[in-house]
């Protein structure tokens, strides 16, 4: 058993934080990038969202992680590493670390070092048996996974929650090659893919009555006033979910109220009343769709399973190539 606290990869310094800002506000259409919603409010707020009635997703998953568990246990491989990407608060791998009792190591990545040293600390009181190494990192960028000293074992990377979905496709290939070169040849990848629906159940799920995810948009400016120094007026911007058909995604937006000015690190940037800060997308597949993404990375669809309704995927890929 290991109780080092997480490996820290200092990826997210503050002058990347500030460039990307920066950058992001100095484009047309402005953006900001959606990894750095994950701070530890934001991450509180995220787990609030996915308890949201409104918000299908992680209930769908869940039902049908519960539902296939055996086949799914059996896919990964008993004793094998996990690998999760985004673990958050691991909520639903624990359904697989039940099933798994075998496995070899459980290495969850996570961007929020708080988030991810609370988690460990209740993984370890759950499953005291489980050799849990966690990696406080952002797995947007290339990350190496120490070697198993003893022997290596079968690899699988758990990426749940249609994570997926909120990278670009080209992103999103060079991130499944990424993964594939973690897991290498016989390694798998159990991935969650949002399915496309009706509009109204999808706009619904970004923008809940409570105003939860509203909140969890907002906190992005809230960290940028707080830890860049800027001046974002809270009250001028609203938070906005459209589903665009032609893209497949939900494009989430902080909308200007009015025409205002904003600085950040001494630079000033001016909206137009209603002009956005386009903060993420959560792109919506196909299972054809991700089968076709994955083969690009040298990845084989081996499994599906679904829920009834056809809301959401949970698929199993195998790494058949090197790339
Ligand atoms: N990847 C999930 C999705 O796009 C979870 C998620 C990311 C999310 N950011 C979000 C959910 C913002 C609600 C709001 O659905």
């Amino acid at each position: 058993m290991t109780h080092e606290p997480p490996t820290l990869v200092p990826s997210d310094s503050k002058q990347s934080f500030l460039n990307d800002v920066i950058d992001g506000l100095s484009a047309t259409p402005k953006t900001l990038p959606s990894k750095y919603f994950y701070d530890e409010a934001g991450s509180a707020l995220f787990d609030r969202i996915t308890e949201l009635d409104v918000y299908y997703p992680t209930r769908t998953e869940r039902g049908i992680m519960r539902t296939h568990i055996r086949e799914m246990a059996e896919a990964v491989g008993s004793d094998s590493v996990l690998i999760e990407y985004g673990s958050g608060s691991s909520e639903k791998t624990r359904l697989l670390l039940d099933a798994l009792p075998n496995l070899t190591a459980y290495i969850p990545i996570d961007i929020s070092a708080e988030h991810l040293a609370a988690t460990t600390r209740r993984l370890r009181m759950a499953y005291p048996n489980l050799v849990i190494s966690p990696i406080a990192a952002d797995y947007t960028r290339p990350l190496v996974i120490p070697d198993d000293p003893v022997q290596r074992r079968k690899r699988v990377v758990y990426f749940p929650g249609s994570t997926i979905g909120n990278f670009t496709p080209e992103e999103a290939r060079q991130f499944l090659r990424q993964i594939s070169a973690v897991i290498g040849m016989g390694g798998g990848l159990l991935l969650g893919i949002d399915r496309k629906k009706d509009r109204d159940v999808l706009e619904r799920a970004y923008d809940d009555p409570e105003g939860v995810t509203a909140a969890f948009n907002m906190n992005l400016l809230k960290r940028l006033n707080r830890e860049l120094g800027a001046d974002f007026d809270l009250d001028a911007f609203s938070h906005e979910a459209v589903y665009n058909a032609e893209m497949s995604r939900v494009e989430m937006h902080l909308v200007s109220i009015g025409k205002q000015t904003v600085h950040v690190n001494g630079e000033a940037f001016t909206f137009h009343a209603g002009e956005s800060i386009h903060t993420e997308n959560s792109f919506k597949f196909d299972v054809s769709d991700a089968v076709e993404l994955a083969a690009s990375a040298g990845l084989e669809l081996v499994h599906e399973w679904t829920d009834a309704n056809e809301w959401f995927s949970v698929l199993y890929f195998a790494c058949a190539k090197r790339l």
